[in-house]
Formats: C-alpha cells, structure tokens, sequence
C-alpha cells in the first residue's frame, strides 16, 4: 500500500494499491449521483460541458453508426447530445442511480445498462463508435476498461475520450499576495493517486473522485488495448480573463482501434508457413491449390492452379536457400 484518504462523509477508507490502482471510486460515484444529477442538470450551472468543453469534444466524435456506446454515462447529458445528432447510444455505467437518472430522464430518456466498464455486457465488436467523457480519470481499472473498449469496437473503429488533463489534476490554484493565483504542484505529477475535491455552486454542493494518473498511463493504456491515437486536444476554459485560461484543463483524445490480428489463429491450424521476401506478406498452404495469404492483419483465400501451387512453394524455398547461401558467405 502506497497511500490512503479517508472518504469525506463516511468512514471508509480508499486504499491505493502499489502501482496505483485506486480500488473504491466507482462506489462512491454512485452514493454521490444524486449531488452529480442536481450540479449538472441545474439551470446555468457552472459546469465547463456546457460552458466550453462540448463544442471542442463533439468535433472529434465520429459520425453515427450502428451502435455507440457512452462508457461512465452518468445521467445521460452526452448520450443526449449525441443522440440528437443521429447517434443510437447505448449508455453503460456502474452507478444504478445514474443508469435510472438517465433511463428516466422527463425530455430524452436514454437506453442505457448498468454494468462495470471493465467488464462490459456487450459481445466483441459490437459497436462502431465509443465515448468516454469524463468518466476514464474515476474509474478504478483504466488498463481493464480500456481493454474492453477495445474488445467491443469493431476494427478500425473510434474512441473519443475525455479526462481531466494531467498537469491539471496534480496541482491547484491558490490565490497569492497579489491577489493574483498560483498553479502550484505540491506532490509529485508522477505519483498515480486517488484525488477528493468538494466544490458548490449557490445551493448545490458535490464532491468529485477521481485518481491522478500521470499523461504516459493513459498513452501506455490506450496503446497496450490495441489503440493508435489519431488526434489530441488541451482543452481549456475559453475565459481569458480567468486563471484556469492559462493551463490545460482537459484532455481529449480521438483513437482508433487497431483491426485485430487474424494471423494469432495461424500456428495451431496446419498448412506451411512462409513469409514471402521483402514483403509483409505471410502465405501459407492450406491443401494442394488453395493458398491463404495475410497481409496487415487481414487473411486472403486463393485457389490457385497445381502448378502455379507449386511454383509459389518452390520460390519460397529458392528464395530462402539464397538467402541462406548469401548471408552465410
Ligand atoms: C464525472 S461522471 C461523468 C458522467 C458523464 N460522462 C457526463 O459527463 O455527464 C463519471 C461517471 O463514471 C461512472 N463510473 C465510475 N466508475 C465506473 C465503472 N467502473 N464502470 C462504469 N462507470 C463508472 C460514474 O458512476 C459516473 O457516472
């Protein structure tokens, strides 16, 4: 154990794991949602999705398809937009209280399931488009969730995320002498660490939970689920007259998931393989006359004659014992 913060309002305690694995955040979303709903569907409330961060995130969600899904929904505010923009949403989120919020809200109710983004109800592939806005920062299992994603998006399909913006999350604003603010990082930004803020609004109070994840976790997560990232943004608050104007509140990143790699079946099914020299073409025989080739993670069948069969197999293995003989002398 590397560190622990006692919960505000309850007495348990939130344990962070060597390594940084923060164990209770999503609990706490949803003994908190009611605060959540009343911030974030109050009139003129401060929150920055509406203020700013809306505009900025919905240029890189791509156009609808079959299935979107809004992973850590909440209750339902994106799901909505979307679905106003010809999206079919599916929300998914840990929280009941969120999921009903939601399902019930009085204009837009929104198809939505509670369940653990690490460990999605939905089947491989199913969606073609994936959005995560603010929800990846106060979720406990980052690598676990991003690996679902990863598991229920089609190949070469998009995932627009969200999250507070490292550098923001590691430090505060603090005002100083000169009534002007300081950004001030007191504890290491290397450091994983579960953060607790309470905020309010006139009436409204609410506390937000989330973990302190340094930028290379995220690029490490979304790369190790099989992500190439395609665009990122720092988005911060369009005010110039305030001091947040001055760091990067968010970040919001668009990936794309890599099309999965078809060759992983190839050594347990017969038939020689080869790959054919200075290409990256894999070929491999699947029964006199039938040659299976695999390019980029993509298999192609052809039936070919006997005798071309042959003259493939016989340059394969020419080509091999020059290479062989030249490399040896
Ligand atoms: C800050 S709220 C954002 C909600 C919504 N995306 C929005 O912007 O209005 C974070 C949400 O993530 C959800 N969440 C936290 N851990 C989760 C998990 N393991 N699986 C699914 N949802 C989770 C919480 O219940 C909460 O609704």
């Amino acid at each position: 154990m590397t560190d622990s913060a006692v919960l505000p309002g309850s007495d348990q305690v939130a344990v962070m794991l060597k390594g940084g694995r923060v164990t209770v955040l999503r609990d706490r979303w949803n003994e908190h949602a009611n605060e959540w709903i009343a911030w974030v569907r109050a009139p003129g409330n401060p929150d920055s999705y509406g203020r700013f961060h809306r505009k900025h995130f919905m240029e890189l969600v791509p156009e609808a398809g079959r299935l979107t899904l809004d992973i850590g929904c909440g209750e339902g505010r994106v799901a909505r937009d979307l679905q106003a923009d010809g999206h079919k949403v599916l929300g998914v989120d840990w929280s009941p209280a969120m999921c009903q919020a939601a399902a019930t809200h009085p204009d837009k109710p929104m198809r939505v399931v509670v369940g653990d983004a690490a460990k999605l109800p939905l089947p491989d592939a199913a969606a073609d488009c994936v959005v995560a806005f603010m929800s990846l920062q106060d979720i406990d299992d980052l690598a676990g969730a991003l690996k679902e994603i990863a598991r229920v998006l089609d190949d070469e399909k998009k995932l627009a995320l969200a999250i507070v913006h490292p550098m923001y999350s590691t430090g505060k604003f603090s005002p100083t002498e000169n009534s002007n603010v300081d950004f001030v990082v007191k504890r290491s930004y290397f450091q994983s660490r579960l953060c607790i803020s309470e905020h309010s609004h006139g009436d409204l109070k609410i506390t937000f939970f989330r973990e302190h994840r340094p930028l290379a976790t995220y690029v490490q997560a979304l790369l190790s689920a099989g992500f190439y990232i395609e665009q990122l943004l720092e988005v911060t608050d369009d005010d110039e007259g305030s001091a947040r104007h001055r760091v990067p509140m968010f970040l919001d990143i668009l990936a794309t998931r890599r099309p999965r790699e078809k060759e992983v079946g190839w050594p347990n099914r017969p038939g020689i393989i080869s790959r054919l020299p200075g290409c990256s073409i894999l070929a491999r025989s699947r029964g006199a006359g039938n040659l299976e080739l695999l390019r980029r993670g993509r298999s192609y069948s052809r039936r070919v004659s006997p005798i071309a069969f042959s003259g493939v197999v016989l340059f394969g293995l020419l080509a091999a014992a020059a290479i062989a003989f030249f490399t040896a002398y």
